[in-house]
């Protein structure tokens, strides 16, 4: 047989050189032994690392005591009659091997070499296969694939866009689509009533262990639909593809309205995998003389908890620890109470009534050995963003997710989250702005409240949660121009500027647009969690860096003046700046980032 790959080790024992050579599906011991070819075995002197050759040769079984159970080949050996060196290798600058842990920017640099691992191989064969099975479901569901424009104007999903200087139209720029929104809601005016794409999309936004500037969605939309409809078709497209590519089959996604989400696990990307649910305390307290829960009481806010299993033993230098992460994330402080064995512990310990402690443990169904987080505020969202985000702190700082084995169903907890409010209140600007993107559906029987309450206006929007990620948003779609026109003087849009933002797709609606919605899965999103990845840059073949960079490129560089003039551009950063960042290679500084 012949096989061609890379030199991965060498190793010489009595007289005989063996070589594991490397290629896409693994690796297979190769013995040059010079009684079966010394014009072989002496070539295979020269060989090192990384050597690119060609080995022909019998494939035979190991002798016994030679076995090696660590490898899918490890039962047999190929005994090479001739090599041929196809091109050779300078020293890599870290080694070829999945247990060596290597810095990432180096990773990046030399990403071509980083992608011979095969962790890194088997990564990019299981986005090709998820992305495979898309495409069969999809297919069989009568979709199109329909390619939109990369060089388009902005886009309504709110980050910053990456914008492009347009030659031919001095002063004026392209914007790099944040998303295919506008234009598959244009393919259902023109009639193309189930349409899907692998889309790449661009967002200039502070980059997190489930963010790219650039990244793929795999974005649809159909015609002539309710919620219901988009729900179906998405939650089959995901069990078959688990089925195909996983071997598992999921069970039926559970759905949380984002109320209960909240109320609940205090985001509305909860992980399903284990409780720490929040609990209500207020009732407990209510009445309570303890200055700070009567305040938040009567200013109409709230007194939640998380429980700590076993946390009770935890030191006062780690209990002033979690007071101050609560603190970074927006709390006014954290309230802890340890349940031992001589009653509660607690700063306010002293304070609690009795019956309040029976309340406390009541509410929030504390056992001896654990320790309650308590945040009390005024506002309902300061609360939920801290004990959600402690929640999901704690269950990884201290193991609390079961390891749960991910050929079963109970590895991987899906959910919808179903009726979002409309609106989101902005505490900065004072505004309320969209939760989603200005033309998702409104619930009818909550438009009532447009006027009066704005919190309580739904809207006809779903996620797709998967162990605490969002992978996917979607929504029924307004597709009433008077009913558009009505939102965007909710949200204080002019008509000037509702023109000359989305003028096109207002126009289209002019000519008989039909009732539509869709969806949008993050395809980097979906591959990490199914290859165990923390970190989407894992199953992306040229990622960029926390800080936007490209390591293997240099990308993003300076471009001389002759390119900026032919652009109508004129840098104002300083030449001496930019000479000494003529190339970025290797430059981009790193921050493997946190879990989202
Ligand atoms: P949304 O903005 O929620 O919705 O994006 C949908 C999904 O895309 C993925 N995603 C990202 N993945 C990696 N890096 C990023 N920077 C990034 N941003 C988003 C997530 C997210 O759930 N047009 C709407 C969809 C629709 O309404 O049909 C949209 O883009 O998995």
């Amino acid at each position: 047989m012949e096989l061609c790959g890379w030199v991965h080790a060498r190793r010489d024992h009595g007289g005989v050189t063996f070589i594991d050579l490397r290629d896409t599906s693994g690796l297979v011991q190769i013995v040059f032994n010079p009684e079966t070819s010394r014009g072989a075995h002496d070539a295979a002197q020269d060989l090192r690392a990384e050597y690119c050759v060609r080995v022909s040769g019998q494939v035979r079984a190991r002798r016994e005591g030679t076995l090696n159970p660590k490898l899918a080949t490890g039962e047999i050996e190929v005994a090479a009659d001739s090599l041929e060196l196809l091109s050779s290798a300078e020293t890599p600058p870290f080694q070829i091997d999945d247990l060596q842990e290597t810095d990432e920017l180096l990773r990046l640099r030399y990403r071509y070499l980083d992608l011979r691992r095969e962790r890194m191989q088997s990564n990019l064969k299981l986005r090709h296969a998820i992305i495979s099975s898309i495409r069969r479901f999809f297919d069989s569901e009568g979709f199109v694939e329909v390619e939109t424009p990369m060089l388009t104007r902005a886009t309504p999903e709110g980050a910053r866009d990456y914008l492009v200087p347009a030659r031919v139209h001095p002063g004026s720029f392209y914007a790099l689509p944040q998303s295919p929104q506008l234009f598959k809601q244009l393919l259902m005016v023109a009639g193309l009533d189930r349409y899907y794409q692998i889309a790449r999309c661009f967002r200039d936004e502070d980059l997190r262990a489930d963010r790219q500037p650039d990244f793929t969605q795999l974005d649809m939309e159909m015609s002539f639909v309710e919620a219901e409809d988009v729900l179906e078709i998405t939650e089959r497209m995901f069990t078959q593809v688990w089925r195909e590519v996983m071997g598992v089959e999921l069970d039926p996604f559970p759905r949380l309205t984002f109320a209960e989400a909240m109320e609940r696990y205090g985001t509305d990307k909860p992980d399903l995998r284990y409780g720490m649910e929040l609990s209500d305390l207020s009732p407990a307290f209510a009445g309570s003389a303890i200055k700070i829960f009567r305040s938040v009481l009567e200013g109409g806010g709230s007194i939640k908890a998380i429980v700590l299993p076993g946390g009770a033993g935890l030191g006062r230098k780690e209990l002033d620890g979690l007071v101050d992460e609560a603190r970074a994330l927006g709390a006014g402080g954290l309230i802890w109470v340890a349940v031992t064995s001589e009653g509660l512990k607690s700063p306010l310990a002293k304070l609690f009534t009795d019956q309040e402690k029976a309340g406390l443990l009541q509410s929030s169904s504390a056992g001896e050995g654990d320790l309650v987080l308590i945040v009390a505020d005024a506002r309902d969202r300061v609360v939920y963003k801290v004990l959600g985000a402690l929640r999901t702190r704690l269950a990884q700082r201290f193991s609390l997710i079961p390891d749960t084995d991910p050929s079963t169903a109970e590895a991987w907890r899906f959910a919808w989250i179903v009726d979002f409010p409309w609106f989101d209140y902005n505490d900065e600007a004072n505004q309320w702005d969209p939760i989603h993107h200005p033309f998702t559906g409104v619930v009818e029987d909550t438009l009532q409240y447009l006027e009066t309450d704005r919190s309580k206006v739904l809207s006809k929007s779903y996620d797709i949660t998967l162990n605490g990620w969002e992978l996917a948003s979607g929504s029924i779609r307004i597709h009433d121009v008077s009913m558009q026109q009505r939102m965007f003087d909710a949200l204080g849009i002019s008509k000037q500027e509702a023109e000359e933002k989305f003028g096109f797709l207002l126009d289209a609606f002019r000519f008989g647009p039909p009732p539509h919605g869709g969806i949008a899965p993050g395809i980097d999103r979906i591959v990490a969690l199914a290859a165990g990845e923390g970190n989407i840059r894992e199953v992306i073949a040229f990622p960029k860096t926390q800080s936007a960079g490209d390591p293997l490129t240099g990308a993003p560089t300076p471009v001389d003046e002759d390119q900026l003039r032919a652009l109508h551009l004129r840098s104002t950063i300083s030449p001496q700046f930019n000479a000494n960042s003529g190339s970025n290679r290797g430059k981009n500084e790193e921050g493997s980032g946190e879990r989202p």
